[in-house]
This record gives C-alpha cells, structure tokens and sequence, in this order.
C-alpha cells in the first residue's frame, strides 16, 4: 500500500496548501489536499455543502476523502483542519509522518479575518477562533510526529523547518 510522504495537519489560514506546494515542488512529489477532493467529487464549494447539508454531512465526506488520500496518495498531503477532530482519522494517522503547522489566536484572526469561506468563523472570529484552537490544539498534537510554528515565518521558512523537522 502507498503512503504520503508527508501529511500536513493545522488550522485553516495556517498555510497548509501555501507550504504543502512548496514541498512538494522542492521534493519533486505530487501535492493533494482533501478538501480540493472533497470539492471536486461534490461539484460544489465547502461553504455550500456546510450550508445545504450541515457540518455532521461534511465531516462524513471529509472521513471518507482523508482515508481514501491517505491510502492512494504519495506525495504531500495536506487535511482540512477538522479532519483530525474524528477518532478513527487520528488512529490512522499513528502510521504516518504528520507535521502540524501551528500558528497563535492572534495570528489566526489577522491571516483568516472574516472569511465568509470559512464557514466555521462567520460570527465571531476571534472568539470562535479562541475555542476552536482550545478544542483541537491537543488533537492536532495527538497526531503530529512534529510541530513547526508559522507565526512571524514566511511560507519558505515554514516548508524548511518542516523539511528539517522530518
Ligand atoms: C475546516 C477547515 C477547512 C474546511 C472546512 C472546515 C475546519 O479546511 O475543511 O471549512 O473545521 O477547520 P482548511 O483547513 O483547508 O481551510
């Protein structure tokens, strides 16, 4: 069975695809990022299907688009930042070599702002950014088996200390 060399693991805005591509350019590998999966398989945004179908609808295609990536892809794999929020995901990812790109609340707030494509932050971003963090900072740290922090680093300096951190 395949596996990814890398699987990228954060919160979104954290630059997941922005380094995801670099490394997978200066590794001569392919990129792939399940929410692009997920997209490309529903024929319509994120932001849509949490709308049309809700967030329990979106989390069962993301499960199903991470297991699948998980199992066919190569190169570098980058999650959406809740995929790790599902057990089974976290228990799968024990195999794998997973870089978390770690950022502060702050830093959150400034990069992301009010992004209506992020339906997770529509209300109140600093707060729902605070909780969010709090909830998942532990399962992002259950999976990685290392931990580079983006604050204040250009998405080159992250993809070196990503690549050093291996
Ligand atoms: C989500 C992150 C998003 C996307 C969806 C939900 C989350 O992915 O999957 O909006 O729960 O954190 P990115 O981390 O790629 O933006």
């Amino acid at each position: 069975m395949s596996a990814p060399l890398v699987v990228l693991v954060g919160p979104m805005g954290v630059g997941k695809s922005t380094v995801g591509r670099l490394l997978a350019e200066r590794l001569g590998v392919g990129y792939r990022d399940t929410d692009d999966d997920i997209v490309a398989e529903q024929g319509r945004s994120i932001a849509d299907i949490f709308v049309d179908e809700g967030e329990p609808a979106f989390r069962a295609l993301e499960k199903r688009a991470v297991h699948r990536a998980l199992a066919q892809h190569e190169g570098i794999l980058a999650l959406g930042g809740g995929a790790i929020l599902d057990e089974e995901t976290r228990a799968l990812l024990g195999g794998h070599r997973v870089v978390y790109l770690s950022m502060d609340v702050e830093e959150a707030v400034k990069r992301t702002g009010l992004n209506v494509a992020r339906p997770l932050l529509a209300v109140n971003p600093r707060r729902q950014w605070r909780e969010l963090m709090e909830a998942r900072r532990h399962l992002y740290e259950e999976v990685a088996t290392a931990v580079v922090a983006t604050d204040g680093r250009s998405p080159e300096e992250v993809g070196q200390a990503a690549l050093d951190a291996l």
